[in-house]
């Protein structure tokens, strides 16, 4: 039994992290763009941690250098997540790799990315919507350039700003001021927190930046007095089992908490974060959890109910979706 046809939404998603290994080097190979170091003698990405995966992602995005080149990847990453069932996704996108936080760049970059997402609801009934990033191992300064982009294009695809890259590079706290700005222009509000930085990571997020969505959060399982302060904040943990284990955040499925974390009273949703890196899929990630935890039904649904609910998308996009999710 598979997941495969089951509906599914998915709220933490790196474009370009989602790019298939096929799609880059053909890209690459127009441009005469080198990739050397990128993959392995079987073609997938290579890299043995996490300092290596976050060099090889940024390689990688040397064959995206046009509007065009981030058309073709939303169309080839939709297509992949409309086979896995998946009717609703938030995408991370990156003005740094989108014409380098240029604003007028970064406004015709979306303006292809959202046509190329515009045809894929039509016919593929899939929708995207956008979480302009910052990359926290860039430092502050341009991270406030990256928010005054998503600042700027605030509105109906770009619904939040978002933070990735090296949890470990600064603190949360050097990216309040993007954080604010970004919040000032309407915008929704996550970073990755917890994936490697431990509870404080987590905590700190909440507090000095007061995110409504957390990136992973898993290791806030380490500390009570964290879980309390997500619940009493209401806030939603974009959980990415199969990423973690490949990322060797923990040795197995069985040794995941996103189930100690459900048993502890916190909203959780279920991505890929980044799916030809870690070999997976949403099919995956829910036939993993079938096997591991014994999730039936159920459990998903309240996944997709939550994802929903923490979705930074308007209410009547919602209701589009949540007709698109109710299997009855
Ligand atoms: N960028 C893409 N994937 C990431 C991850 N898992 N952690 C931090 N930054 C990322
Ligand atoms: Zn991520």
């Amino acid at each position: 039994m598979s997941y495969q046809s089951f509906p599914k939404a998915e709220l933490h998603l790196h474009l370009e992290g989602a790019a298939p290994p096929h799609f880059i080097r053909e890209l690459a190979g127009e441009k005469g763009v080198s990739l050397d170091g990128v993959f392995d003698e079987n073609g997938a990405y290579a890299y043995r941690d996490f300092g290596e995966f976050l060099k090889v992602y940024e390689a990688a995005t040397a064959a995206l250098q046009s509007p065009e080149d981030f058309a073709r990847l939303t169309t080839a990453v939709l297509e992949e997540c409309a086979a896995n069932g998946v009717v609703y996704a938030e995408t991370f996108v990156s003005p740094e790799f989108c014409g380098q936080r240029d604003i007028v760049a970064w406004k015709e970059y979306l303006a292809a990315m959202q046509e190329a997402a515009d045809k894929a609801d039509r016919e593929l009934g899939i929708t995207l919507r956008g979480i302009a990033t910052a990359i926290r191992h860039d430092g502050p300064e341009k991270a406030k350039q990256s928010a005054l982009c998503a600042a700027e294009t605030a509105g109906d695809w770009i619904v939040g700003f978002g933070m990735g890259g090296d949890e470990m590079a600064g603190t949360q706290k050097d990216f309040a001021y993007s954080f604010d700005m970004a919040r000032e222009a309407g915008l929704h509000l996550t970073t990755h927190a917890g994936e490697w930085g431990g509870p404080q990571s987590v905590r700190d997020a909440i507090v000095d930046l007061g995110v409504s969505r957390i990136g992973h959060g898993v290791q806030s399982i380490q500390d009570p007095t964290v879980i309390d302060l997500i619940k009493a904040h209401d806030v939603t943990l974009e959980v990415c089992p199969g990423s973690n284990i490949s990322l060797n955040v923990y040795d197995d499925w069985k040794k995941h908490p996103i189930q100690r974390l459900r048993d502890a009273g916190v909203k959780v949703t279920v991505s890929t974060d980044d799916p030809p890196f870690f070999h997976t899929t949403m099919t995956r990630e829910f036939d993993m959890l079938a096997a591991t935890f014994g999730w039936a039904d159920a459990d998903f649904d309240e996944m997709n109910a939550n994802a929903l609910a923490a979705a930074y998308c308007s209410q009547a996009t919602k209701d589009v979706i949540a007709k698109r999710l109710d299997r009855s």
